[in-house]
């Protein structure tokens, strides 16, 4: 929700200098654009790329140096771009840029960073972060390459600090100036992507929250706050859910001291169209219930509402962005806890839907409590499509690592267009079958469903096909994002930790 986590992105023409800066050229191929050419008077930029021959100008290589007129202008960053860049690789330049040169993490400082730091001025290191210029003179005529860029930058800034105590020796960038030829151009298609850029912030805080702090109905309070921005939001309490037969979430949630909710966001944005649901996974905690899960990795489980985050992430973005569409989000919340109340393997339990279902294992909560929250959705809203966004299985991380979530659909115009909204925004897909066999892998013995197969492998399909007895004959498609949601390491759009997977796939999805 905060604006603040964002630095200010402005875009000035030509003619305006830019003062206190860094500045950033882009030369393709070691050649420089003829308009820097001219710029580069005092021939600083022609003579580093003559004299450092490991830069070649080639595609994300990026070269710094120190100004040498010391006036106004504080180092110089070159960086290589290929000819007809995508947007993504735009943008990943940008995150690379960010997270290399514009807030560099603290400890690992190479040499390159702490020269580049020397050729700083203090002004940049006041209390308020650096201001810092980028100068894409002759590079951005026609395109929307500049709000690209300063998209990338955004996202590879992201770092969650609210608990530390101790302040960051360097700030971030307070404000970030592009000088480019169509200021205009760039800014219309920047403001769009500031609103995605702040969904995204918002999915990762929430995936980065601990679970004493973000816990069914503290998560369902922070998307409540969302109404301010036109969106509409309902929260069903334990007592709403209890009234309205919501068997399988409150299974879920009965072992644990906080109590389950549903929140339901409104998008209304085109009219009287029957809407897009998104569908999320919001288990605050998952310990596995009394199928416990082993202690050594179990605080991970913190995660277990990414696909949550993801749906609240794009609800915001879209409504930042004034969508003009229907669209829905419906996120399910439970802790799932053992306890002298919890659910026990071997329960029988009943679904909203009407369906029992025996619970082999509490530890496979996800389906359980996603089967209510399909059903839901999809009989209030009759959606003229659905996608649910779940950390189901960890047999999908076996699968597909942290590169790809697993895509399971019915329909394939729906396949077809998620895998293409993927391979633009890079929160890749791959499909996975769910042939009719699977689906008698779930058959219950002594109810109608079972939500594990025991002795059968394929443990994310056999999940997604749980799901499927829950959509009816709705077009409907299902993405476990188990090993997504975090990143154990820096990517180039992504910081270690939190993702915000999903955000810009399903806000690129809607547009
Ligand atoms: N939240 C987990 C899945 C998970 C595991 C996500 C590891 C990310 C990393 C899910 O609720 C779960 O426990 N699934 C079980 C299913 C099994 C009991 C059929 C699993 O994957 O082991
Ligand atoms: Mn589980
Ligand atoms: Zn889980």
């Amino acid at each position: 929700m905060d604006h603040d986590r964002l630095p200010a992105v402005s875009f000035v023409s030509p003619n305006q200098p830019l003062t206190r800066a860094r500045v950033i050229a882009l030369p393709s191929k070691k050649k420089l654009a003829p308009k820097l050419r001219d710029w580069d008077a005092q021939g600083a930029i022609s003579r580093a790329l003559e004299k450092d021959p490991s830069f070649t100008g080639a595609y994300k290589q990026v070269l710094t140096l120190a100004h040498p007129s010391q006036d106004k202008i504080a180092r110089i960053v070159l960086f290589g771009s290929s000819k007809n860049p995508k947007p993504l690789a735009i943008e990943q330049l940008g995150g690379r840029l960010a997270r290399t040169f514009l807030w560099p993490a603290e400890k690992k400082e190479t040499d390159e960073q702490n020269s580049a730091k020397a050729g700083m001025k203090k002004t940049d290191t006041a209390k308020t972060g650096p201001v810092v210029g980028i100068d894409l003179r002759g590079v951005t005529q026609n395109n929307p390459f500049a709000a690209h860029l300063a998209f990338g930058i955004l996202l590879g800034l992201y770092r969650f600090d609210r608990y530390r105590t101790t302040p960051a020796k360097n700030l971030p960038p307070s404000k970030i100036i592009l000088r480019v030829d169509r200021p205009a151009v760039a800014q219309k298609a920047f403001d769009r992507l500031r609103a995605v850029a702040l969904g995204v912030y918002h999915a990762r805080d929430l995936v980065s929250e601990p679970s004493n702090i973000l816990y069914p109905d503290s998560f369902a309070r922070r998307i409540s706050q969302l109404s301010k921005l036109g969106l509409k939001v309902e929260v069903l309490d334990e007592k709403r859910l209890k009234k309205e037969g919501f068997g399988a979430l409150l299974a879920v949630g009965q072992g644990s001291a906080r109590p389950p909710r549903l929140v339901v966001m409104q998008w209304k944005g085109g009219g009287k169209k029957p809407p897009v649901a998104f569908v999320g996974k919001g288990v605050t905690f998952d310990t596995g219930g009394i199928s416990i899960k082993p202690s050594a990795n179990m605080w991970l489980m913190r995660f277990d509402m990414g696909g949550a985050a993801a749906v609240v992430g794009a609800m915001e973005a879209l409504a930042r962005r004034k969508a003009k569409a229907n669209v829905v989000g419906v996120v399910a919340l439970a802790e799932n806890m053992p306890s002298g109340k919890a659910m026990l393997p071997g329960d029988i339990i009943t679904s909203l839907a009407g369906k029992t279902i025996e619970t082999l294992n509490t530890d496979a909560e996800g389906r359980l409590i996603l089967a209510d929250a399909l059903h839901y959705t999809i009989t209030r809203f009759s959606p003229s499509y659905t996608i649910d966004l779940a950390t189901l299985t960890g047999a999908m991380i076996v699968a597909l690592a942290d590169v790809r979530a697993g895509l399971f659909a019915n329909d394939s115009g729906l396949e077809k267009r998620l895998r293409e909204a993927g391979e633009a925004t890079g929160d890749r897909l791959w499909p996975f079958p769910m042939d009719a066999e699977y689906h008698d892998m779930v058959k219950g013995t002594r109810g109608d469903l079972r939500n594990i197969a025991p002795g059968h492998g394929a443990g994310s399909i056999v999940g997604a096909t749980f799901l499927a007895a829950f959509v009816g004959m709705t077009k409907w498609a299902h993405l476990d994002i188990a090993g997504m949601c975090e990143a154990d390491k820096d990517k180039d759009l992504t910081p270690k930790g939190a993702t915000g997977f999903g955000v810009r796939l399903l806000d690129r999805l809607i547009a």
